[in-house]
């Protein structure tokens, strides 16, 4: 299935990352560097960085990096030779040939194909003698024709194998329907449809294939489930997805709507809203809070207005609060959705609605105030320490803003405000620092070591290695002198021999080592990096985290004197942890990064 290398150099060449990458975050050039918010996880201050030089990126944060193929596997969430592909598309480039493709592509291409079938024959459906109460159902609900087509609806027959015998009739394997959740195995071994007698939402991802469905019963006292839906596949998560995306992207405008159910951006639409997105029913994951912030500057929630709607509200705000800086919460009078809200109201008034939404802050306040009795002075008080604490968290114009607004709504005084929230903003600095620094002691010595677990009981000795890596790949005319003092079976980490192996061979066959390769590499010595190695062969070759790595006989002699230690002292070992000066050290290339 190997694409071939010179196919990769050449579609690493052509591809700009900073470009590429800048397309999906926001990057300030530092030095020779880009620095952005990392897209892959959660933060405020940036620690992701773009390095043009070697084709590659790094996050300090998450440790996530590696060239522009893995960039777009991880963000688009596609394996390695569906980005091989969009990225050869976007570089203009001829596609590999189908050959290419491995069986897993395979199988997520056939579970498309099969998922694209089925809401062609639902959407049919809708419009034969069999479907008229469920074409009428949608009818009843204020939908017309141009709203069905365009969102693709339609019904699952009354049968138990209707979708199933029409798939089959199309090629479809009994496997790859039930793999795509569209058919199930019945108690008597045979297989069934899993939607019957409902009507029909496709799920569509950003690229435009349908990769899921919901289904709706059209009976008022549905005993059963309202909605199901399609579970888990190969190429469905329902906490990575938002409904309506794929058509809310294309919006004119930096505002999503945050709905919670089918309906509710369907009515949207179908009043000239085109911006709004569903929440499928449940609190934001980090993963949809990302996606949202590639599309907009501005989120409204709207969810609905029962305990569990505002629950998932309180729970999102956080979530996306980390990634989009506006984020309103809208709220709808009576209880009411918003397909609800436009049926008795009309379009109109929706808009006003949406354009008087209350910042998440004054929403976070007004939730605050509900909980207390704020006429009486332990209410008020009780009210007043917990208001401080959000208001310590925001800036000081803000902060006065809101401490002048709260003084005059209970008849305080605003400087007792500022001091309060002053006294609390000290102990949150505080906190904060500890936090910090928590988190940098556990990214040393944990979460990276998911790759290379012997980093965690030899640091010394990876670090070694580290750095003879990144010698070899800077000075590839040093491979002879490199290979001799230190062959790749005296090295100690499994990861590390793998990466220093694979270099030499590359650099054998005369070629300049790119990050490019490591993705995907046959020969001999076959490397294949799966993402999260990616990223730390990025932080290796971009010399995060090592040491000493000029190039210079006397560095590599080094290197190799502190691999042969240690490969005879016992893991563990305490002289064989890092020394005070190597950890000093690392954590000083980390700030220097950083700046
Ligand atoms: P709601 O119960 O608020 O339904 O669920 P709704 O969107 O107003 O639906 P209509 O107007 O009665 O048709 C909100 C969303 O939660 C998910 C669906 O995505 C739904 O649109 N949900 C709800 C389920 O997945 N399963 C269910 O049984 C119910
Ligand atoms: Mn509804």
């Amino acid at each position: 299935m190997a694409i071939p290398r010179e196919f990769i150099d050449r579609l690493s060449q052509s591809v700009d990352i900073v470009e590429l990458i800048g397309g999906y975050v926001t990057l300030k050039r530092a030095g020779s560097q880009y620095k952005g918010l990392c897209p892959f996880h959660s933060e405020k201050t940036p620690s992701f960085t773009v390095y043009p030089d070697s084709r590659s990126y790094y996050c300090f944060g998450c440790q996530s990096g590696g060239d522009a193929i893995t960039f777009v596997r991880n963000i688009e969430r596609l394996d390695y030779v569906e980005a091989v592909k969009k990225l050869a598309t976007i570089a203009g480039m001829e596609v590999p040939e189908d050959g290419a493709f491995d069986g897993m592509t395979q199988v997520r291409r056939r579970i498309r194909e099969a998922n694209r079938e089925a809401a062609r024959f639902f959407y049919r459906q809708l419009y034969t003698p069999a479907g008229k109460d469920a074409l009428g159902y949608f009818r009843s609900r204020g939908l017309d024709d141009k709203t069905i087509t365009h969102f693709g609806l339609g019904w699952a027959p009354d049968g138990w194998t209707a979708m199933t015998d029409h798939l089959r009739g199309l090629g479809f394997r009994e496997d790859e329907l039930i793999r795509a959740n569209l058919s199930r195995r019945s108690r008597n071994g045979g297989i069934i449809d899993v939607f019957r007698n409902r009507v029909m939402f496709p799920i569509i991802d950003l690229q435009g294939s349908v990769i899921a469905f919901g289904g709706r019963t059209m009976e008022k006292d549905h005993g059963g489930r309202k909605y199901i839906n399609t579970g888990e596949t190969e190429v469905y998560t329902k906490g990575h997805n938002l409904y309506g995306l794929n058509w809310a992207k294309n919006a004119r405008s930096d505002t999503i709507v945050v709905t919670e159910g089918y309906m509710d951006v369907i009515a949207m639409w179908q009043a000239g809203f085109e911006n709004v997105v569903a929440s499928q029913g449940t609190a934001f994951t980090e993963e949809q809070a990302r996606l949202l912030s590639r599309y907009a500057q501005r989120v409204i929630l709207s969810q609905d207005g029962d305990r569990a709607g505002q629950e998932a509200i309180r729970k999102s705000i956080p979530v996306l609060r980390a990634v989009i800086n506006d984020v309103r919460v809208l709220n709808i009078p009576e209880n009411l959705d918003p397909d609800e809200y436009i049926k008795k109201y009309g379009p109109e008034r929706m808009k006003r609605l949406i354009e008087g939404s209350r910042s998440e802050l004054e929403y976070r306040l007004d939730q605050i105030r509900a909980n207390y009795d704020v006429l009486s002075d332990d209410g008020k008080v009780k009210y007043l320490r917990e208001v401080c604490q959000v208001l310590a968290g925001l800036s000081p114009l803000e902060r006065d803003v809101y401490a002048a607004r709260i003084a005059s709504d209970l008849g305080t005084d605003k400087s007792a405000i500022i001091a309060q929230i002053a006294a609390g903003s000290k102990r949150r600095r505080a906190q904060e620092q500890r936090q910090q620094l928590r988190e940098l002691q556990e990214s040393i010595s944990t979460r990276k070591e998911k790759v290379n677990p012997v980093r965690r009981d030899k640091p010394r000795g990876t670090m070694a290695e580290e750095t003879l890596i990144y010698i070899l790949y800077h000075n590839p005319e040093k491979a002879g002198l490199i290979r001799d003092k230190m062959p790749p079976e005296k090295m100690l980490s499994d990861f590390c021999r793998r990466l220093y192996a694979a270099l030499l061979d590359i650099i054998q066959t005369g070629e300049a080592p790119s990050i490019a390769q490591f993705g995907q590499m046959s020969g001999p010595d076959a490397l294949v990096l799966t993402p999260e190695e990616m990223g730390q062969a990025a932080r290796i070759i971009n010399a995060v985290g090592v040491t000493g790595g000029s190039g210079s006989e006397a560095d590599i002699d080094r290197c190799v004197r502190i691999i042969e230690e240690e490969s005879s002292r016992p893991a563990g070992d305490a002289a064989s942890t890092a020394t005070a000066e190597d950890l000093q050290a690392y954590l000083q290339s980390l700030n220097r990064r950083k700046d």
